[in-house]
């Protein structure tokens, strides 16, 4: 029997696989599919202070190994979320991460204080999404207004809080230095990489705003080139995320650094992804010998 629970912090885990915000919903349709209690946690759609209807479409548009998509945040809004979302996650059995976005400090600042009174796990703070005009990936492309939203942040709430950041900077490394050194109890290493497809008989983007954020296995070296990188400079637990389709880009995560992942387009493609990938986790660490999936952690032999 592998031992796959992992403590993040003070949050332990029964598994180290959880759904990524933005391809799971609030978990009711994989509800369906299998038991959500099988995996270690769900992170919500990305949700803002007030409902938003995010961007027109075309919103998605397809790549090589990968998807280009500018969803712009599409969500009920927080109120709604705590009245018709969360009880029901709540039963689900897993841990229930928040994943929330704003255009200031401010917005943060409100969704912590909203948040702290319910019984959700952990607050992800999204410093990346790429498809909106003002806030998220503008302040995590900025050292000095990450630590000012993350220590303001942590003010108004005694959850733990995962900062979630953008691979779109030149030093990926300075920015989780920051998050840490305002208070950040883990780091999500990457969200999207903004991309463009184009249309070669219109010369139009393909997406109605223009750019969107590249998921999907394309990015998987660079999501692990940033897990290593942050891995030797922080000591806080990494979340590692980017391309994860199967248990060995999983581990291999976790010997980059990263204690847990997120799997994101990969469920989009087959709804059991999460579930999949935790099995085949299981599988290899039977197969190497090894007793916990915690014990691959860090463990990446450079030459
Ligand atoms: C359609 C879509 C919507 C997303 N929405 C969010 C979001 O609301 N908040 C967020 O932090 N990340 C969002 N993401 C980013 C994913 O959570 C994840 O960081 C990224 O897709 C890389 O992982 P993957 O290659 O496994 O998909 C979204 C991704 C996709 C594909």
């Amino acid at each position: 029997m592998v031992d796959t629970t992992i403590d993040l912090g003070s949050v332990r885990l029964k598994s180290p696989v959880l759904a990524a915000s933005g391809t799971f919903g609030f978990g009711r349709e994989v509800s369906s599919v299998y038991d959500l209690s099988q995996i270690g946690g769900i992170c919500t759609k990305g949700l803002t202070v007030d409902s938003r209807s995010g961007n027109p479409p075309p919103r998605v548009a397809e790549t090589a190994s990968g998807m280009l998509n500018s969803v712009g945040l599409q969500n009920p809004g927080i109120d709604s979320f705590i009245r018709d979302e969360l009880p029901n996650m709540l039963q689900m059995g897993c841990r229930i991460v928040v994943n929330i976005a704003g255009n200031s400090l401010e917005d943060y600042q409100i969704l912590c204080r909203t948040l702290d009174t319910t019984r959700a796990d952990v607050i992800e703070l999204n410093l990346s999404c790429p498809n909106v005009r003002e806030g998220c990936m503008m302040i995590g492309s900025d050292e000095r207004q990450i630590r000012q939203v993350v220590s303001a942040s942590k003010a108004m709430t005694t959850k733990p809080l995962w900062v979630k950041l953008t691979p779109n900077v030149t030093d990926i490394v300075r920015m989780a230095c920051a998050a840490e050194e305002a208070g950040a109890d883990a780091v999500v290493l990457i969200n999207t990489l903004m991309g463009l497809a184009i249309d070669r008989t219109s010369r139009r983007p393909i997406l109605h705003n223009n750019t969107g954020g590249l998921s999907g296995p394309a990015i998987k070296p660079v999501a692990l080139r940033m897990v290593a990188d942050v891995f030797r400079s922080v000591s806080i637990p990494i979340v590692g995320v980017g391309g994860i389709m199967n248990g060995s880009d999983a581990i291999e995560f976790l010997i980059a650094g990263a204690s847990a992942v997120e799997i994101g387009t990969a469920t989009l493609l087959k709804p059991s992804a999460c579930l999949d990938v935790q099995n085949e986790m299981i599988a290899i660490a039977e197969s190497d010998g090894v007793d916990s999936l915690k014990d691959y952690s860090g463990t990446l032999i450079a030459w």
